[in-house]
């Protein structure tokens, strides 16, 4: 979950580290720090608690000056986040300064033989423990980047380390274990960079590397060279980076989330565009790796993802069903992985994963590929680990996700599973040429339409003023968009921390309509489709109550006016794409609810836009 950055080259590292550490800050922002070795081999640390813009006014124009350097920005796990527990952590003698991403899983026993043999630790946290294991094996006589190598293989758990020694300051030693998020090696022009994600690299190189679970690397201001935590060298070379710089910048929007909201039109257009043709109408899935009669043994879609991609996963399931013709199933992947799921070769498990580096989310692949069943993960970020997992990759392709509560990347992944679920049913026979051309038709108008939705963006501003000053609210919706009122229910509590419960309508008279009262306001999601009379029930329910009601319905329809306090009315969508444009006014109300109470929206409290621990 936390940011890495390091330089090695001519210019002053400092300013390099803390720019990519402010590109990075969407990761963790508990505490930030820096470490940099000065021309006269002195090393210097620089940290403190809260967002990086506490170190920064910490060092009062006083920017430690070196060539070499590494930086942190934290998430924390172990240690609340106190200057002391900020990153980079050093060894006793303050030869050895490292940061870590992930968790040490044996750092107790570590700790313990460490504390036997001399070593004092300064902090709470399971990272220091790699210093202090460095400089051990160091004193033995073992050379720094053998001794990082052997580090590597004492420490349990995924997790992601660079590491540098002041007597060695020409060379950065970094190394991945697992699945804690990654380490990315970016080429420059006589000097080397690395990060824990590409938009810290991409103002200074397009030529990037990305390290494998296992592997290490060793750079210099000149180049990389790579070998397996086990020994053995390995060949890579770099490629281009898959994004660029200017996609990740806000464009003039005041918050990252506004942004990607009101940009969803041009994304999904983007995304959906080098997939689908219409002449004779058909889909394109570069990354779709089985073939017909392959996709014809599959009796079963297992769907998993967590959070927002979660929802994916619950809206996919009706597409499977619906589109493709194969029983489905969605599950939270923290739940799977240790449920003891039942999968086999028959078996489809379609992993969503806006980061691809999910930790839940990966135990679950995992877990999937110990028992053979055939893996296809839809994910927005090229080269992350659950692409390398799965058979095959249905990339969302919505450019960069920055903001840390996740919004286009949804209505992406959205498209991408209808796509998957049209490819799937192509395949098994189950849908007719008509019948793709009518679905991906209704594909091809979800950007319009959601442009249509945002429409509504100044009424969800005034709807954050008129209940702005609400502590809860239950989100209620039917059908394929009872997810997307769970996702509406999330979004509020990311970012504007108000309570909120999403549910399926028809669950409410189970309990929660106990919590109804006239300062408990209630979303409901009731457009013109088969079950619009049933949540009009809900409705009237909920006013008979003395409950406020939001609801979101078709342009044009009425027979709510009368019921609900106020409307939010959205383009008529064909049902199955629905969730994608019904979604919008949802994220709308977040943000502007977020903005009404002072939030601090890219990036909420508590939140980090990349779960790497379980
Ligand atoms: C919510 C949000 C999270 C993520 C979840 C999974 O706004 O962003 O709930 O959806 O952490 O992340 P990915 O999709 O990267 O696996």
């Amino acid at each position: 979950m936390c940011g890495i950055v390091g330089y090695i080259g001519g210019k002053q590292a400092a300013p390099i580290l803390i720019d990519g550490l402010a590109r990075l800050e969407y990761r963790g922002y508990d505490s930030a720090g820096i470490a940099v070795i000065e021309p006269g081999s002195a090393l210097i640390v620089r940290k403190a608690p809260g967002k990086l813009s506490a170190l920064v006014d910490s060092l009062k124009g006083a920017t430690p000056e070196g060539f070499s350097g590494i930086g942190h920005t934290r998430w924390a796990t172990h240690g609340s986040p106190t200057e002391a527990n900020a990153h980079p952590h050093t060894d006793c003698s303050q030869q050895v300064v490292v940061v870590h991403n992930g968790i040490v899983e044996n750092y107790l026993a570590l700790k313990e033989d460490l504390q036997k043999q001399g070593h004092p630790f300064a902090s709470e946290t399971d990272t220091e423990v790699i210093p202090h294991l460095i400089e051990s094996y160091m004193t033995e006589g073992v050379g720094f980047e053998e001794a990082v190598r052997l580090t590597a293989q004492r420490i349990q758990g995924a997790q992601a380390v660079v590491a540098l020694h002041v007597k060695d300051k020409g060379r950065l030693v970094a190394f991945r274990l697992g699945n804690a998020g990654g380490i990315t090696v970016g080429y420059g022009n006589g000097e080397m960079f690395l990060a824990s994600d590409l938009p810290a690299l991409l103002p200074y190189t397009s030529q990037v590397a990305f390290l494998a679970p296992g592997e290490m690397v060793t750079i210099d201001a000149a180049d990389a060279r790579f070998r397996s935590i086990k020994g053995p060298a390995i060949r890579k070379y770099p490629q281009a980076a898959p994004y660029d710089s200017v996609a990740i910048a806000k464009e003039g929007f005041r918050h990252f989330m506004l942004k990607e909201i009101m940009e969803q039109p041009s994304m999904v257009h983007r995304a959906i565009g080098g997939k689908v043709s219409f002449e004779p109408a058909d889909v394109h899935l570069p990354g779709f790796p089985f073939t017909d009669p392959q996709v014809r043994e599959i009796n079963r879609v297992v769907l998993t993802g967590m959070g927002t991609s979660l929802y994916a996963c619950m809206v996919g399931r009706t597409y499977m069903e619906h589109i493709a013709g194969i029983p489905a199933e969605a599950d939270n992947a923290s739940e799977l992985r240790y449920r003891g799921p039942i999968l086999d070769d028959r078996t489809l498990v379609v992993s969503v994963s806006q980061s691809g580096e999910t930790a839940d989310t990966l135990a679950a692949m995992e877990e999937a590929a110990r028992q053979g069943a055939k893996q296809i993960t839809i994910c927005n970020v090229e080269g992350s680990q659950s692409t390398r997992m799965a058979h095959g990759t249905v990339f969302i392709g919505v450019g960069p996700e920055i903001g840390v509560a996740s919004t286009k990347c949804l209505t992406g992944a959205l498209a991408a599973l209808y796509l998957l679920a049209v490819r799937l049913g192509k395949a098994r026979g189950f849908l007719n040429q008509g019948r793709v051309e009518s679905l991906l038709n209704d594909l091809a108008s979800v950007p319009r339409l959601i442009g249509q939705a945002l429409e509504q963006e100044h009424l969800c501003e005034r709807l954050s003023q008129k209940y702005g000053d609400a502590f809860n609210f239950l989100f209620l919706g039917r059908g394929i968009n009872m997810p997307i009122a769970m996702e509406g229910a999330l979004k509020l509590k990311e970012v504007s921390y108000i309570h909120a419960e999403g549910y399926p309508a028809g669950e409410m008279k189970h309990g929660p309509i106990a919590l109804i009262d006239k300062s408990m306001p209630t979303v409901a999601l009731a457009p013109s489709d088969a079950l619009h009379d049933k949540m009009r029930s809900n409705i009237e329910e909920v006013k008979a109550r003395g409950g406020k009601v939001i609801a979101v319905v078709t342009q044009g329809q009425h027979d709510l006016a009368d019921i609900a306090d106020d409307l939010i009315e959205v383009p008529l969508s064909p049902y199955l794409v629905s969730p994608m444009v019904h979604v919008a006014p949802l994220q709308l109300l977040a943000y502007y609810f977020a903005i009404k109470r002072g939030c601090d929206v890219d990036q909420p409290r508590n939140l980090a836009k990349t779960v790497t621990v379980e």
